[in-house]
């Protein structure tokens, strides 16, 4: 059974697709063993504790200093034993420590295709703003594990999601999550607690047998 910790920093759709998947079987072998966000009023962290999950706030306005609150941070998630880290719109900075403590067992979504409209700053709407302003027809979601650059890691999984001409951010960003992240993320999790996965020379291989 996969031990499987989310970290959130907002509405939490994506952990209910999650937690759904749990439910009705889309993920097997793993459980969802505590939420954390830092943030307090996120409304993920209710979504935790509606499904019994253990659900902490950690912000870094607590903390006097950033390397304080990377190290409450590591040593939050490591007092749960997580197999597996999803961050599911947490708009922290991972520390390098925790990437190093836990290589290729943190996976990230990312509301677009991967490498466009990415990186330092593509965030939220900002991110189906930059697609819109660009003017492609297709856009999409991916899933990849965190290495220490931002959205550069090796890439799990991709589904592209057609742009409409009357799409505002807000339809795109709404479009995005209902055709691709909500149905990547928790594919996500399940291959990986199937075993299917691997990281070899850089690049996310998925065995299917
Ligand atoms: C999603 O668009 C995700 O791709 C991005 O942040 C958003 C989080 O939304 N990283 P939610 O909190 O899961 O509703």
């Amino acid at each position: 059974m996969l031990n499987v910790l989310v970290c959130v920093s907002g509405g939490g759709t994506n952990l209910q697709a999650l937690i759904d998947a749990v439910k009705d079987g889309r993920i097997r072998n793993a459980r969802i063993t505590a939420v954390i966000s830092n943030n307090r009023s996120a409304h993920a962290l209710e979504r935790a504790k509606q499904n019994d999950i253990d659900a902490v706030c950690l912000s870094p306005k607590d903390f006097g200093e950033r390397a304080a609150f990377n190290r409450a941070l590591l040593e939050m998630v490591d007092s749960y034993a997580p197999d597996l880290i999803v961050l599911a719109g947490f708009l922290v900075n991972i520390p390098p420590e925790m990437i190093r403590a836990y290589p290729n067992r943190i996976i990230n979504i990312h509301p677009s295709l991967i490498p466009s409209f990415c990186g330092t700053g593509y965030y939220g709407l900002k991110v189906h703003e930059a697609a819109l302003a660009r003017g492609v027809k297709v856009t999409g979601a991916t899933v990849h594990f965190v290495d220490e650059g931002t959205d550069t890691g090796p890439i799990l999984l991709q589904k592209s999601v057609e742009v409409h001409a009357d799409d505002t951010p807000e339809s795109l960003q709404r479009r995005v999550m209902e055709e691709a992240e909500w149905i990547l993320l928790p594919k996500a999790v399940d291959l990986i607690a199937a075993g299917k996965v691997e990281v070899v020379d850089g690049k996310a291989v998925i065995r299917q047998e």
